[in-house]
């Protein structure tokens, strides 16, 4: 009967030890890369340690306990030990992006480096404020997100840092990045006019300016002022044409207005197959989208209406960009540099354009065949960054001058 309360005694200590030890050694094993790939060899080993349990008897059990204790103290101190490499080593990346090939590339990113990329998603707005609260706790090494206008607001709300890499700077043409480093373009869209050729004559278009004229009273619609699209167009004409001519246009076109602006970009090109307006102010990209919808209405409209440039013979088509920027508290700087590089670099470029039909600003790259099917344009000549200096100014004036 002793013999069995001393068996019973071993075996529960021998269990409990096993139970920490092998929750560490899993941790150990989870490290290791091979491991993580081949987890059922996780369950061989643990196996193999009760089958030892099981044999052992005696002195030679209690050895083991001790060497399992040992083993567990020292799993734990190596487990600690790796945790924090590989939480120094990878990335997370806060974005607005959610592309199934952005993940591909991630994939490629984390193979080439061995740096682990960690995706959180979420709305623009809502990721800026996120990173605002975390403060110096946030796990984000780097905020993607589009418009300039809101990268802009990241930058003064003291979000994000300033970034010398050889490589974006060669990579990045000067206008589509910060002046002062904070945030890198790397997509491009157009702020366009979208028409339907039945009832607009494309060679009547001209201008953003022209779309004031009182031949287009009634035939005009775009989406409300509060939205930041309309304001860095407005930002740009600020900066271009000065606040008075900027307000000029403001009152103008509200004056052309089909209805009182409502919907997102692909609302307004709808409401231009559907006879509400002729003329749609919406981004590139939208047209794209629509053509690869699911939704066969989505579909009709991106083949029905005509893309036009604006302001060719002029100022140049408005830019606007998707960029990225390293966070203010990030963890890992020299990853979260490294990432930016790599999805400016060639390899990544086309990739990360086309899934969302937008212009890649690594001009080495070509965009994709529809983008290529619109032609050569010529984009407004500034540097982005005077977007978010504007942009109150632009939202005052548009509000004043009756743009909803
Ligand atoms: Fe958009």
């Amino acid at each position: 009967m002793r013999r069995i309360e001393h068996d019973i005694t071993i075996m529960g200590s021998c269990f409990l030890v096993y139970k920490v030890s092998t929750s560490l050694f899993i941790k150990l094993i989870a490290s290791v890369d091979f491991f993580m790939k081949t987890p059922i060899l996780k369950h061989v080993i643990i196996l193999l340690f009760i089958k030892n349990i099981n044999k052992e008897n005696g002195n030679s059990m209690k050895k083991f306990i001790i060497m399992v204790s040992l083993s567990a103290l020292l799993f734990a101190l190596t487990g600690c030990m790796l945790d924090t490499n590989q939480s120094e080593q990878s990335i997370t990346i806060f974005s607005e992006r959610h592309y199934d090939t952005d993940r591909v590339l991630f994939d490629l990113f984390e193979a080439e480096t061995g740096i682990p990329v960690n995706v959180i998603d979420g709305g623009a707005d809502q990721l800026i404020n996120r990173l605002e609260n975390e403060g110096e706790d946030t796990s984000a090494d780097v905020l993607i997100i589009a418009d300039a206008g809101r990268l802009h607001r990241a930058k003064s709300r003291d979000l994000l840092q300033s970034v010398e890499s050889d490589t974006l700077f060669s990579n990045i043409p000067a206008n589509y990045r910060d002046i002062d480093n904070y945030w890198f373009g790397l997509t491009k869209r157009a702020r366009v006019l979208v028409y339907h050729p039945e009832r607009v004559n494309g060679e009547a278009l001209s201008t953003y300016e022209a779309l004031t004229a009182p031949e287009f009273e009634g035939r005009i619609v775009t989406r409300t002022s509060t939205n930041i699209y309309n304001q860095s167009l407005m930002a740009s004409f600020i900066e271009i044409m000065g606040e008075e001519l900027a307000r000029d246009f403001a009152r103008g076109l509200v004056a052309n207005f089909a209805r009182t602006p409502s919907g997102n970009d692909r609302d307004q090109a709808k409401a231009v197959v559907q006879g509400i307006a002729d003329i749609a102010i919406m981004n590139t990209y939208y047209i794209g989208r629509m053509m690869h919808s699911s939704d066969p209405f989505e579909r009709e409209v991106a083949d029905t209406v005509e893309v036009f440039f604006p302001n060719q013979d002029t100022t140049g088509t408005h830019i606007n960009v998707s960029a990225a920027g390293v966070t203010k508290h990030a963890s890992n700087v020299e990853g979260a540099i490294q990432f930016i590089e790599f999805l400016s670099g060639e390899e990544a470029q086309s990739s990360f354009a086309n899934a969302n039909f937008e212009y890649p600003v690594n001009e080495a790259v070509e965009p994709h065949v529809l983008l290529q099917s619109w032609g050569d344009f010529k984009p407004q000549a500034i540097n982005l960054s005077v977007l978010g200096e504007h942009a109150t100014k632009a939202t005052i004036i548009m509000d004043e001058e009756g743009w909803e």
